[in-house]
């Protein structure tokens, strides 16, 4: 039987197809139902230690809705942390306070730190460069609402492959799916090595490229990704790729692509995606972010056992 009771959500290697299948039901039920007080009286810690807009108001909309409350911060600076406080003894404390931390930090490996130091459940918004699991869930659900299966579909990952966490998420979950994958990158920003080899031991098809063009025709999905600049430790390697790719209507006409091809982003974006898409049918972002919110209801939900 599948229970996420008092689990942790660190990374999506912890999780099999049929979990991953379970949370996107969930998710459906969130938007089929009213839940408005299954969390009452739990409270979220929601800890953000980098910059965020869609994850943490997703996660505190979800919490708020579902009749929990939330607590925590954006911006560490006002915390002990600022004093010089470790993460681990500000988790150990934090847990006095809550039910459930929600943390993003710029440490690959400080979910799992927290995770290893409480004994409430740890969910993963973002570790550094490592992993974004909720993100995956809420990609996984936009991609099988929008192009009716998971199964057998050929996706076009495009731009930072090396520090885009979301797309290391999410590839790991759509081998479950029988994907063929398209990694898009200037060569300096290449899928890391581990990654690429935990893909093809999963008999992944994989393919690396440097354009889209030659390729697109092929693709139900293209991940559009943005340069992690604040992941680059030295400036210079970042302005070498500053703008390499710019997604437009035109360029995707003229290169060719499927009647039905979907684009996602897990946005934010920058200049790698011009609003020229935005009015298409391949658009999907802006509903990608929404799907946030039922995603996150169904993890909380499930997580805290209000729900099976
Ligand atoms: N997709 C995503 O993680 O967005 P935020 O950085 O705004 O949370």
């Amino acid at each position: 039987m599948i229970s996420f009771k008092q689990r942790d959500i660190i990374s999506i290697r912890h999780f099999n197809k049929e979990e991953l299948l379970y949370i996107l039901d969930m998710a459906k039920r969130m938007e089929q139902a009213e839940y408005t007080d299954i969390l009452k009286g739990k409270v979220l810690a929601s800890l953000f230690f980098e910059p965020s807009t869609r994850t943490r108001l997703s996660f505190e909309s979800a919490m708020k809705r579902l009749g929990g409350m939330v607590i925590g911060f954006a911006e560490p600076g006002v915390t002990s942390v600022a004093k010089g406080e470790s993460l681990s003894d500000s988790v150990k404390i934090i847990e006095g306070y809550c039910d459930i931390i929600v943390l993003r930090h710029y440490l690959e490996g400080s979910a799992q730190l927290a995770a290893d130091v409480v004994k409430i459940p740890v969910i993963n918004a973002g570790d550094g460069a490592n992993q974004h699991p909720t993100q995956t869930f809420l990609d996984l659900y936009t991609i099988q609402k929008t192009k009716g299966t998971l199964e057998g579909l050929t996706i076009g990952f495009l731009g930072d492959m090396k520090y885009g966490r979301t797309v290391h998420s999410l590839a790991y979950a759509l081998a479950y799916f029988g994907a063929e994958m398209y990694f898009v990158s200037p060569p300096g920003l290449r899928l890391p090595r581990d990654f690429m080899e935990a893909l093809k031991d999963r008999k992944v098809k994989c393919h690396e490229n440097e354009s889209l063009l030659g390729i697109s025709k092929r693709l139900d999905v293209i991940y559009c990704t943005r340069i992690q600049k604040e992941r680059f430790a030295d400036p210079v390697e970042f302005e070498k790729v500053r703008g390499i790719y710019r997604l437009t209507k035109t360029m995707l006409e003229e290169f060719g692509i499927k009647d039905d091809l979907k684009v996602l982003h897990p946005l934010p974006r920058v200049d790698e995606m011009d609003d020229s898409l935005d009015a298409t049918d391949f658009a999907v972002y802006f509903q990608q972010a929404r799907n946030g919110v039922p995603i996150r209801k169904a993890l909380l939900a499930a997580v805290l056992g209000t729900i099976e």
